[in-house]
């Protein structure tokens, strides 16, 4: 039984880590004028697949070859051929393709690209946390480094969280890290007891509540949809909860005609692109700021997908101790996942 005692006793260290932000690629070349073109020439050359999650610019997504969430753009990482994986998102999201698929290359556009959450859980301060709950099984959202990875017994991204936690053994305590909007509902929703970490997205607390009630009331048979690293007030608004791909597929399946849309506004791009017919509105952050757009996410330019390819570079490269280790717990999610 995967879960029967208390596991992973090597704790990583943060220098476990690869630090995000090495010297950016030094190449001088001036990119072409037509950048799709040039990308889709070099891409056929050097035999890579471009994924990009849902967050991206719009002129990302237009080029990638596959389009996903956490989850899917992981699977699709572990199963490619492909010889190089340019990887369209934030870091821990490349670093996970390179832990499932190591023989291949995976090229992060910009390596600066992290994520807040990721940020507020320092591996040696998420050791400490580990090893004052022996007991607990440790949860962690695949928004985290691999050095924290490498310390938990299973990863879950937000579309299974709920499903993941609901098959843990009843007579278990779970850590969960380190989203704690996202841990408050999937304990609400699998009706286990979570302690959690005390983490959360910059982009997903900016919403702003009034502007929320205001787009309702002007909208008043929009549908709202959120994503779960929303705050529980929110949430508490929202008609639908999930994953990027779930509030996308909810969309295409609901028979309402109009939705206000509760999370980082890439998404956007493909729900009006697949349902034209529809209307999609989007909550501003509070003050009326744009600053809902995740400032990671968007460092990812096409210019800068372009030079990735040219370069190869700026790679991810991971330390086989911390990689194999933080395997595991991806692995498991993976078999666990419906
Ligand atoms: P999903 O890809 O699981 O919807 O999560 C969104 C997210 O915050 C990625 O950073
Ligand atoms: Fe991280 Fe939030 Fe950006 Fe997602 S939206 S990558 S959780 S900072």
């Amino acid at each position: 039984m995967i879960f029967a005692a208390s596991q992973n006793p090597a704790a990583g260290s943060a220098s476990d880590s690869p630090a995000i932000g090495s010297p950016a690629a030094s190449g001088s070349s001036t990119p072409p004028a037509d950048l799709p073109a040039a990308i889709d020439r070099l891409r056929r050359q050097r035999n890579a697949v471009i994924l990009a999650h849902y967050y991206q610019d719009d002129a990302i997504q237009d080029i990638a070859d596959f389009i996903g969430d956490s989850l899917e753009l992981a699977r699709r990482a572990a199963g490619t051929q492909a010889d190089v994986i340019v990887f369209c998102g934030v870091h821990f999201m490349a670093e996970t393709a390179k832990i499932l698929n190591p023989s291949r290359r995976v090229l992060l556009p910009d390596l600066e690209a992290g994520c807040s959450l990721a940020d507020a859980c320092p591996a040696e301060e998420f050791a400490r946390f580990r090893a004052s709950h022996p007991e607990h099984i440790v949860v962690s959202y695949i928004n985290c480094s691999a050095a924290v990875k490498a310390q938990s017994d299973l990863i879950c991204t937000s579309s299974n969280a709920v499903d993941l936690v609901r098959q843990l053994p009843a007579d278990r305590p779970i850590l969960f890290a380190p989203d704690q909007n996202l841990g408050r509902w999937v304990q609400a929703q699998s009706g286990r007891s979570l302690t959690l970490w005390p983490g959360s997205c910059i982009v997903h607390e900016t919403f702003s509540e009034q502007a929320l009630l205001q787009l309702k009331l002007e909208q008043p048979q929009a549908e709202v949809l959120a994503h779960p690293e929303c705050q529980q007030h929110l949430l508490d608004l929202a008609d639908f909860i999930g994953s990027t791909s779930k509030l996308l597929r909810r969309a295409e399946e609901s028979a309402a005609s109009s939705f206000i849309v509760l999370t980082e506004p890439g998404i956007l791009h493909q729900m009006r692109r697949r349902l034209p017919h529809k209307a999609f509105f989007a909550v501003p952050g509070a003050d009326g700021c744009s600053c809902n757009a995740c400032p990671y996410m968007r460092l990812n330019t096409l210019e800068k997908v372009w030079r990735c390819l040219v370069e190869l570079a700026p790679e991810i490269v991971l330390d086989e101790d911390v990689r194999l280790r933080a395997l595991a717990p991806i692995e498991r999610m993976l078999a666990m996942s419906a």
